[in-house]
């Protein structure tokens, strides 16, 4: 058996054995759910599931084996964007696989990845002119109001206003109301206008944090700082600290409180 031959076979049994596992750990979780089973049907077939599982969890348990369409599970990174149907209904939903939960007789299918037009551009030649988001995305100017965008959305963001936003030229405006966008892409699955919104207000917030917003004093200091080598000490003690020492060290830490004021400072002002 040739070189090529042999990476071959081990290539197929270790895809083989990587299926069969997490198909016994579905069996094992069967066996010890009592839950009620609901019907539901995930890409057109029938699967009987436990009700109150998120969808991701429910494809999972019906045997997928999830390497695309899956990623935090919690509701931020946007990996998991799904359609489906219900019984009776004309209207076609849109959620996260990780966060809705299962409905009986629930037509699902995921969209792991949207084929949007990204613009490609050099960033470092870009200025905070409203002409460069229409240069590099013209098809801005097909938004026909329907508000599709907004309803679609699952982190509650006001799509539409951030669109129009960006056609009034108000970068800054469209920054910051998409500032909680996940990127999951379920805006442009349902617009008539064709638009990559997401796309469009990752370009607005980067124009916005990197043109407009006022560049933050303390940052700049503490870069300089750094690269003075005011750090360079306590750094080395802890790359030469115990794994049990940095543990306690990291335990004991102080933190910052939630409400803490602008002039919060830390008790330990060594590392200032
Ligand atoms: S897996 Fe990250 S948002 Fe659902």
């Amino acid at each position: 058996m040739s070189a090529k031959e042999r990476k071959k076979k081990s290539t197929a049994a270790a895809v083989k054995d990587r299926a069969k596992k997490p198909a016994a750990t579905a069996v094992k979780e069967k066996r010890q759910i009592t839950a009620k089973l609901i019907p539901i049907y995930i890409m057109g077939k029938r699967y009987e599931v436990p009700e109150g599982l998120t969808i991701m969890k429910a494809m999972e348990y019906a045997g997928y084996i999830l390497i695309r369409g899956c990623g935090c599970r919690g509701g931020t990174c946007g990996a998991c964007g799904t359609v489906y149907r219900k019984p009776g209904d004309y209207k076609l939903q849109v959620a996260l696989a990780c966060q809705k939960t299962v409905e009986p007789d629930m037509y699902i299918a995921q969209i792991p990845f949207f084929p949007a037009n990204r613009a490609t551009y050099d960033f470092a030649g870009l200025t905070a002119a409203p002409e460069e988001v229409f240069k590099l995305y013209p098809e801005l100017f097909r938004c026909v109001a329907c508000n599709s965008c907004t309803k679609a959305c699952p982190q509650g963001i006001e799509v539409m206003d951030a669109i129009s936003a960006l056609k009034q030229g108000n970068i800054a405006g469209a920054a910051q109301l998409s500032f909680d966008c996940i990127q999951c892409g379920l805006c442009t699955s349902r617009c008539f206008g064709e638009l990559a919104q997401y796309h469009m207000f990752q370009l607005a917030r980067r124009i916005y944090s990197a043109r407009i917003v006022p560049r933050a004093e303390h940052l700049a200091e503490m870069v300089r700082a750094v690269n003075e080598g005011r750090y360079d000490r306590f750094l080395d003690e802890l790359k030469q600290a115990k794994e049990d020492d940095l543990k306690k060290l990291y335990e004991e830490r102080e933190v910052e409180p939630m409400a803490a004021g602008e002039d919060w400072k830390p008790k330990e002002t060594r590392y200032l």
